[in-house]
């Protein structure tokens, strides 16, 4: 055995997180972290919502400026710093670390800083601080029981949130290993990424052997490092299919595999690799029947699977896995979320019911938006009435921070769609932005009268995909079909950004 257990907090997962939560030790060690570089943006955009410099940063945590510049330009840090600093931004600090060799107890005793509910927008939030999902989290449980998942919806919906909670609450026969695959470049890293997370877990029963053993093979010498030597990059299918057997045979519980933004991981990988990723998982899912994975992303896989079936391949290496859609809170769920962070920010309204449900339904009941609203209420000094709410509303999508994050909604159309199906999109979501709720047949009026829009077939396709990327609904009444927007955020977001 070795004396000091060695793991990179990269593998450190949400089960993990939150049994650390709980844990405290005093027995420390010295430790530092620094911030992947990756994640600078995200710091600048946090100290931008915030409205702190690197200065009144310092103040408040009462920390040195040297600390807070260090840790701007990724230097190391003290943990404890760089836990407290990723946290005033809103940052997953798990997730901003670079990848560092010592585990230690330190990270171990680490404690989530317990407060009332506060307004976090885009940022970690504790299990217990995340409303409502019951129903949705017994449903994605009572169908893995059945076989693997497909969880999409758009972003900021709250997917990943789910999944934490699902996460953290699982029953004792399941065994739930959450893992981000956002920023992960090449198979061998997500290999190391699976295995370093169920080295995590076997560490209570026993060590991943047949992943050891082969490393020791690869390296001519007894391997006992926690990341993968270089050898072992064009290695990665065995290793992953060794990762797996050692998780099946070394305990007794379902395993339930859940990777979080998997089409953005796969987007960053060649075409052949991504098929090469997914081949392998579906074999390992037929051959062992028992491990459940979970696909999460916003992305929808859709896209990533025909550009492979452009490139030539032709199976649907998800088809055995069954899709759930992850859909905003239900009204009562978005009005409790904002009735907590009002209450938790001390924000005085006079009927705070119906002012909570108006904020719920003006933010479309996406959890995202509620946080956000409540940070900007924070500010204001009249009354939070619908006038506010709606002012708000639109300062926030006039926003040129792109605050709310909608831009993606128009980059999806130039990174997703082909040439000749984006002015489809463009046009007819212009269109819908400032119209009511319109059938295909009037659609198809404006659309032909434009002339890079005359094919009616791939107006279809185009309006099939919009619904599938959660800009549009069809719904049915009784003068036919009619397509609308989604949410009423993304119409207005769409007209301002559109100029319409
Ligand atoms: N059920 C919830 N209760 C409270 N806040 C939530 C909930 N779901 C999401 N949030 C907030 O919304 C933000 C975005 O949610 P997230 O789960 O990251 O969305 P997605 O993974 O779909 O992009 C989170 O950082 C959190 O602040
Ligand atoms: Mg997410």
């Amino acid at each position: 055995m070795r004396g000091q257990p060695t793991h990179p907090p990269s593998s450190i997962s949400a089960v993990i997180l939150t049994r650390l939560a709980k844990q405290y030790q005093s027995n420390m060690v010295r430790s530092s972290l620094q911030l992947n570089s990756e994640w600078i943006p995200k710091v600048e955009e946090s100290l931008a919502i915030k409205q702190l410099t690197q200065r009144s940063l310092a103040e408040r945590l009462e920390v040195s400026r040297s600390s807070v510049s260090k840790f701007i330009n990724c230097k190391p840090v003290a943990l404890n710093t760089f836990i407290r600093l990723c946290q005033e931004l809103n940052l997953d600090w798990n997730s901003a670390s670079q990848p560092e060799r010592e585990w230690n107890d330190q990270i171990e005793s680490f404690k989530f800083k317990r407060e009332d509910f506060k307004a976090n927008p885009g940022g970690q939030i504790a299990p217990d601080e995340i409303v409502g999902r019951e129903e949705l989290i017994e449903r994605l449980w009572s169908h893995l029981q059945q076989q693997s998942l497909i969880f999409s919806g758009e972003r900021r919906i709250g997917k990943s949130s789910i999944l934490k909670k699902m996460t953290a609450e699982a029953k004792a026969d399941m065994l739930p290993i959450y893992r981000d695959l956002e920023g992960i470049r090449t198979p061998i890293e997500f290999v190391e990424a699976v295995w370093q997370d169920t080295e995590t877990y076997l560490r209570d029963v026993g060590t991943a052997r047949r992943v050891r053993e082969y490393l020791s093979q690869l390296t001519g010498s007894y391997f006992d490092g926690y990341q993968f030597p270089e050898v072992a990059a064009e290695h990665w299918k065995i290793l992953l299919t060794k990762t797996i057997e050692d998780l099946v045979t070394l305990q007794d519980k379902q395993i339930v595999l859940i990777w979080d933004e998997m089409p953005h991981m796969l987007g960053n990988f060649s075409d052949e690799t991504a098929m090469e990723i997914l081949d392998s998982l579906r074999s390992l899912r037929q051959t062992y029947p028992d491990v459940r994975m979970v696909f999460s992303g916003s992305i929808g896989l859709h896209h990533i699977i025909k550009n492979l079936q452009k490139a030539g391949y032709s199976n649907d290496p998800t088809n055995d896995m069954y899709p759930i859609e992850g859909q905003p809170l239900s009204l009562e769920e978005a009005t409790q979320l904002t009735i907590n962070l009002l209450q938790g920010e001390d924000i005085p309204v006079v009927d705070l019911q119906q002012t909570a449900e108006n904020i719920a339904l003006a933010a479309d009941c996406i959890p995202f938006y509620i946080h956000h609203l409540i940070n900007q209420f924070k500010a204001v000094e009249s009354e939070i009435d619908s006038e506010v709410i709606a002012r708000t509303v639109n300062e926030c999508l006039r926003s040129s921070l792109n605050l709310w994050k909608m831009d993606h909604y128009r980059e999806r159309i130039d990174n997703y769609y082909s040439e000749e199906q984006k002015p489809y999109a463009l046009e007819i979501l212009d269109i819908l932005s400032i119209n009511p709720a319109t059938s295909f047949s009037r659609l198809w009026q404006y659309l032909k009268s434009e002339p890079e829009t005359k094919d009616k077939e791939m107006a279809r396709t185009v309006l099939r995909l919009l619904l599938k990327d959660y800009y549009l609904v069809q719904e049915d009444n009784l003068s036919g079909s009619m397509y609308t927007f989604r949410y009423q955020l993304v119409q207005k977001y769409w007209q301002i950004s559109r100029g319409l």
